[in-house]
């Protein structure tokens, strides 16, 4: 299964689903969670700056990418369970780095929660740790009732330049542009389960002063959904995590920095090769 020189687009079946996933490299594997409204090809520009010195696994998410449509509804939970059964199904038995962005940065907390055994290092970016208020839980609401009645992107498209920062904007309209497609692609039906798991997630800043696992917290400068001092907030209640802070990138930073943000994963990484 190890040693996949170019990113390879495979099926892995587990349980009752199959998980696409991208797959390259060989080495520590690393788990690359994607965010909301997004799929594993936000890890395109990681990938290969990194497949030298790991196994990169990046599955798309329930409902997300080439992943089949969801019929029922699906918690974070059930998607860092997904990673797990993932896990298995490649036969992993070593610990392996998990990162997750957004959205798949709750995921990571909950597989860090539930699975902590299967962790060498967890990498949380452009994330934050608390649940959402009954106020932000209620727009998740509506978002996932337009999202159905009036199509993706009345939902989608109102977040897009909030994802970039302004040099993303300004220099890199090529990742402008493959976002906005990824964005769009996504299915009214995922947008709304992926919408109503995270009204119900969990709140991790309490549960996370126990963790034992080395933490990396990875922010971006000009990121306003997660912004730097809630990152830093959540690093500093975590034992063993050291903070990063990427200039120029807002909430996709390994899209929008992929080599400053591989020089910081490799590093972090290096004492497990
Ligand atoms: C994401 O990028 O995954 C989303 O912004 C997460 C969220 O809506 O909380």
């Amino acid at each position: 299964m190890h040693g996949y020189p170019f990113v390879d687009n495979v099926n892995v079946s587990v349980s009752n689903r199959t998980i696409p996933i991208r797959l390259s490299g060989s080495g520590v594997p690393l788990l690359l969670l994607h965010g909301y409204p997004l799929d594993s090809r936000l890890w395109d520009r990681l990938i290969p700056l990194l497949a030298t010195d790991h196994l990169c696994i990046a599955p798309d998410l329930r409902g997300f990418g080439r992943s089949v449509e969801e019929r029922m509804s699906f918690s974070i939970a059930d998607l860092a369970d997904d990673c797990c059964k993932l896990l298995d199904g490649l036969q992993i038995r070593r610990s392996v780095v998990v990162c997750g962005l957004s959205m798949g940065g709750y995921v990571a907390m909950q597989f860090a929660e539930r699975h902590a055994a299967r962790i060498a290092s967890l990498i949380l970016t452009n994330t934050r740790a608390n649940a959402d208020d009954a106020s932000g839980a209620s727009n998740r609401r509506s978002s996932a009732s337009l999202a159905l009645s009036q199509g993706v992107a009345k939902v989608v498209l109102p977040m897009s330049d909030k994802l970039f920062s302004v040099h993303t904007l300004t220099n890199q309209p090529k990742v402008v542009e493959v976002v906005r497609t990824m964005m769009l692609e996504t299915r009214a039906s995922t947008i709304a389960w992926a919408q109503l798991a995270m009204a119900d997630r969990e709140d991790f800043r309490v549960k996370m002063r126990s963790w034992q696992m080395p933490v990396v917290c990875i922010a971006g400068a000009e990121d306003t959904i997660a912004p730097t001092g809630v990152m830093a907030e959540m690093s500093a209640s975590i034992p063993d995590s050291e903070m990063h802070i990427v200039p120029n990138s807002a909430h996709l930073t390994p899209l929008e920095c992929p080599e400053e943000f591989a020089q910081i994963v490799r590093k972090a990484t290096s004492t497990l090769r």
